[in-house]
C-alpha cells in the first residue's frame, strides 16, 4: 500500500512512525512533513490547506490511503474533496469535523442530546455578551467559536477581564472570523483528561487515556500553548470514569452525530474535565491530539493501518484495540519565548542518540533539514517520549532523554507529569 499523511508536527511524526510498522505499507508520503518524518516518508512540498493539490497528488501517485493529521484541512472539507474523486481517506467529512470547527455547534449538540458539559450561552454581538457577563458569576470562560490554534479560550476572573476578552475576540478579532460568535461557559474544576477514540460512523473505540500540559511554564503558569508535554495513561481516569464516559459521552456523541446526519469517521478527541459532579466534556477535536499522540501510539499494539481501514469501512467491531500495560511520558523541547516570539534556525545536536534505543523516541515538530543538518524551525521543536514500567519510570526516562538533545534556545517545562505524584 501507498499511504499519504497530511501535516507536519510531532503528531504526524508519531503517526508516520506507527504506519511504517505496518506490514501492509510499502511507501509513505507526507505533505508537507518535517526533518524527522523524512526518515519514514518522502516529504512532498504541498501545504495542508492546498486541498485540491493534495487530491491531485493522491490521484497521480495512486495513493491507497490518506491520513489527515491536522484540524484546518478537515474543517475545510479535505475528506469531501478526496471522496468526490473516489480516493480513500481517513478523517471526518466537513459536516462532522464541525464538532471541532464550531464550539457553538458542539455545545448545542451536547445540550440537545444531554451529553454532560459546562452550562453555556452563545452570543453573536459583543453588547449582548457584555450584558450577560454583568450578571454572571466569576471565574467564567470565554471561547471563540471557530478554530484559533488552541488559543481562543480565555478564563476570566473578573468582569473587567471578561469585558476585555469580549473585545479581543469579538471586536479586535484577534482570532479572525473564529470570533464572529462567542460561547460563554461555566468554569469547571477538576483533573483534565484527553481521550482519543477511533470512530467508524456508528461505533467508537477509545484509546488509552492521556493528560496534556497546555501552559507554557512550570506550575501551569504562562500562556496557553499547543501542549508542552503529556503522559499516558492518566491515573485519574479510573475504570469507573471510563464506564461512565463510554455510556454517557463517547457512544452518546456518536449516536447524536448520526441522528444529525453527520456520521463521524476518524479520530474523535474528547477533552474531559473530571469534575466533582462527574466527567464533563471540555471540548471535542476531530483528529488526533498533539502531543497526546506521542504518548498514546507508542503504547498501541495494533497495526494502525488495519484500524484506519476498519473505520473507513464501518467495521470497527472487528478490531480488538489493545495497549501495552506500561506508561509513556512526552516532554516537549521548545524554542525559548514560545508561544510568543522566538528565534529559529539553530542546529540540533544529539538526535542520533535515540537510534536503536528501545522505548525512547524523538518526534520532530518544528524542524527542517538545511544542508544535511537538522535545525530548529518552530515554537515546539521536538517531543521526547519515553516508555516505562509505570508513570514515574517513564517520566524519569523521558527527562533523562531530554538531556541527550541540545540546541541554542532549548526550553522545556520541568514538571510534566507532576500530577502523577498526587494520584
Ligand atoms: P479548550 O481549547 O476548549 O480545550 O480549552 C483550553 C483549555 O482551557 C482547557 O484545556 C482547559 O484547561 C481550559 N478550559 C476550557 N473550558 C473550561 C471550563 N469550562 N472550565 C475550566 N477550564 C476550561
Ligand atoms: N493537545 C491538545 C490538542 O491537540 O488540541
Amino acid at each position: 500500500m501507498k499511504v499519504l499523511i497530511v501535516g507536519s508536527g510531532g503528531r504526524e511524526h508519531a503517526i508516520a512512525w506507527k504506519i511504517a510498522q505496518s506490514d501492509k505499507v510499502d511507501k509513505i508520503y507526507c505533505a508537507p512533513g518535517n526533518a524527522g518524518i523524512a526518515e519514514y516518508a518522502e516529504c512532498i512540498d504541498i501545504k495542508a490547506m492546498e486541498l485540491e493539490k493534495l487530491a491531485d497528488f493522491a490521484q497521480e501517485n495512486e495513493i491507497d490511503l490518506t491520513v489527515i493529521g491536522m484540524d484546518d484541512p478537515l474543517v475545510a472539507g479535505v475528506v469531501d474533496v478526496f471522496e468526490a474523486r473516489g480516493l480513500r481517506v481517513f478523517g471526518p467529512r466537513k459536516n462532522a469535523a464541525i464538532i471541532e470547527g464550531s464550539k457553538a455547534f458542539s455545545k448545542d449538540l451536547m445540550k440537545k442530546y444531554n451529553i454532560p458539559t459546562a452550562a453555556y450561552e452563545t452570543f453573536d454581538s459583543a453588547d449582548a455578551a457584555i450584558a450577560y457577563l454583568e450578571t454572571a458569576d466569576f471565574p467564567i470562560v470565554l471561547k471563540a467559536d471557530g478554530l484559533a490554534l488552541g488559543k481562543g479560550v480565555l478564563i476570566c476572573n473578573t468582569l473587567e477581564e471578561a469585558k476585555e476578552g469580549v473585545k479581543t475576540i469579538m471586536l479586535d478579532k484577534q482570532f479572525g472570523a473564529a470570533g464572529d460568535k462567542l460561547v460563554i461557559e461555566e468554569f469547571m474544576t477538576g483533573r483534565e483528561v484527553s481521550v482519543l477514540a477511533f470512530c467508524d460512523g456508528t461505533r467508537i473505540k477509545p484509546m488509552t487515556s492521556a493528560q496534556d500540559h497546555k501552559r507554557a511554564k512550570d506550575g501551569d503558569q504562562g500562556l496557553n500553548t499547543g501542549g508542552m508535554g503529556t503522559f499516558s495513561p492518566s491515573p485519574f481516569y479510573t475504570k469507573e470514569v471510563d464506564e461512565f464516559c463510554e455510556k454517557y459521552i463517547y457512544q452518546a456523541t456518536m449516536d447524536a452525530m448520526k441522528k444529525e446526519g453527520r456520521d463521524f469517521v476518524g479520530v474523535l478527541f474528547c477533552g474531559l474535565m473530571l469534575t466533582p459532579k462527574g466527567p464533563k466534556v471540555l471540548e471535542y477535536n476531530a483528529r488526533f491530539g498533539d502531543p497526546e499522540t506521542q504518548v498514546v501510539l507508542p503504547r498501541m499494539k495494533n497495526d494502525i493501518v488495519e484500524v484506519f481501514e476498519a473505520c473507513i469501512d464501518g467495521k470497527l467491531n472487528e478490531i480488538d484495540l489493545q495497549f501495552e500495560d506500561n506508561a509513556a511520558v512526552c516532554v516537549v523541547l521548545a524554542s525559548d519565548g514560545y508561544p510568543e516570539h522566538y528565534e529559529k534556525g539553530f542546529p540540533i545536536e544529539g538526535l542520533e542518540t535515540f537510534k536503536g534505543k528501545d522505548g525512547y523516541y524523538v518526534f520532530h515538530a518544528g524542524t527542517k533539514a538545511v544542508d544535511g543538518k537538522v535545525v530548529t524551525n518552530g515554537g515546539r521543536v521536538l517531543g521526547v517520549t519515553a516508555l516505562g514500567t509505570d508513570l514515574k519510570d517513564a517520566r524519569k526516562n523521558a527527562y533523562a532523554a531530554t538531556e541527550w538533545i541540545s540546541f541554542a534556545n532549548k526550553y522545556k517545562r520541568n514538571d510534566i507529569g507532576k500530577a502523577i505524584d498526587e494520584a
